[in-house]
């Protein structure tokens, strides 16, 4: 049986301020990669990996990310008036049959960790996942979630994303550190969030997504704030590595970080090169771009 990952939780309260003035009304997530946000991106990897329910974690100001799973009656009537039947096609898809929405308001930006424990009351005691939108990762065989969700069902615990950081960049992530299994194996010992260089256990950075045990909510509600006074998802994982398995995996696929100008711009440009409709052109067309001729 194909391993599956029935509720995936995605932490989308975040401000988006370095896009700032296109998430001043627009949430972050909604921006597109090409011509899909990228909450539709996590949510493809979710689907991918077996979830039937999707629980986002938003605030006031997220609720547009609803309206873009909800479905759209007059744009879908005019298509079928229309016959357009591959748009319709499109808008239905945004979120496949059997698969459900539920929205989780954290009410206070408390941390990553605050808001994985706010999405509780619907995962209840199950294994679950982790998407943080905003690290986009493109793989053309299996997504980053399905490959993660077969390492879980092999080892049981906590799976974690990572892959090699710049050692001069360890304060940007969750940094692990433990014993290498296997070339995309790491069986986790430590597990520390945003260290100094000094401080870092290796170079081996967490990516945004996770697979989790129920007993997470547990460890999270007790969790005190930790860097930058945030409840740290990062510092409950800490607190189960005493009691369960948590290893690093990683995952095959190209990572973009979509929190930040550059990597959304290069999201873009590798998102086009795998469109069909794009592909060409823009391969003929990029060196004069970047030239600037
Ligand atoms: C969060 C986590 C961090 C992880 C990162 C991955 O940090 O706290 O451990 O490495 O996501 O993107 P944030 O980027 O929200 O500051």
């Amino acid at each position: 049986m194909k391993p599956a990952l029935r509720k995936v939780v995605f932490p989308v309260a975040g401000l988006g301020t370095r896009f700032l003035p296109a998430t001043k009304v627009v949430p972050k997530e909604l921006l597109p990669i090409v011509d899909r946000p990228l909450i539709q991106w996590a949510v493809d990897e979710a689907v991918a990996a077996g979830a039937d329910t999707l629980v986002f974690v938003i605030n006031r100001n997220k609720r547009a990310i609803a309206d873009h799973f909800d479905v759209a009656y007059e744009l879908e009537d005019t298509l079928v008036r229309r016959e357009k039947h591959d748009l319709l096609r499109v808008a239905r898809e945004v979120l496949p049959a059997g698969v459900e929405t539920v929205y989780v308001v954290q009410q206070q930006a408390l941390g990553l960790g605050h808001a994985v424990l706010c999405a509780r009351p619907v995962v209840g005691n199950e294994d679950f996942g982790v998407i943080l939108p905003d690290d986009f990762i493109f793989d053309r065989q299996t997504p980053a979630l399905a490959q993660m969700a077969k390492v879980h069902a092999e080892h049981g615990g906590a799976v974690v994303a990572v892959e090699p950081v710049d050692p001069e960049w360890t304060s940007r992530y969750g940094i692990v550190g433990g014993q290498n299994l296997s070339a995309d194996l790491v069986k986790v010992s430590e597990i520390v969030e945003k260290p100094a260089p000094a401080d870092a256990p290796s170079n081996l950075g967490v990516v945004g997504r996770y697979v989790l045990p129920g007993r997470i909510f547990e460890l999270l509600a007790s969790t005190q704030p930790g860097a930058g006074g945030e409840i740290q998802l990062t510092d409950a994982i800490a607190a189960l590595i005493a009691e369960q398995p948590v290893h690093g995996y990683r995952f095959s696929g190209r990572r973009f970080d979509c929190g930040n100008k550059l990597g959304f711009v290069e999201a873009t440009v590798a998102m086009a090169m795998e469109d069909p409709a794009t592909a060409q052109a823009l391969r003929a067309s990029l060196p004069a771009i970047i030239d600037g001729s």
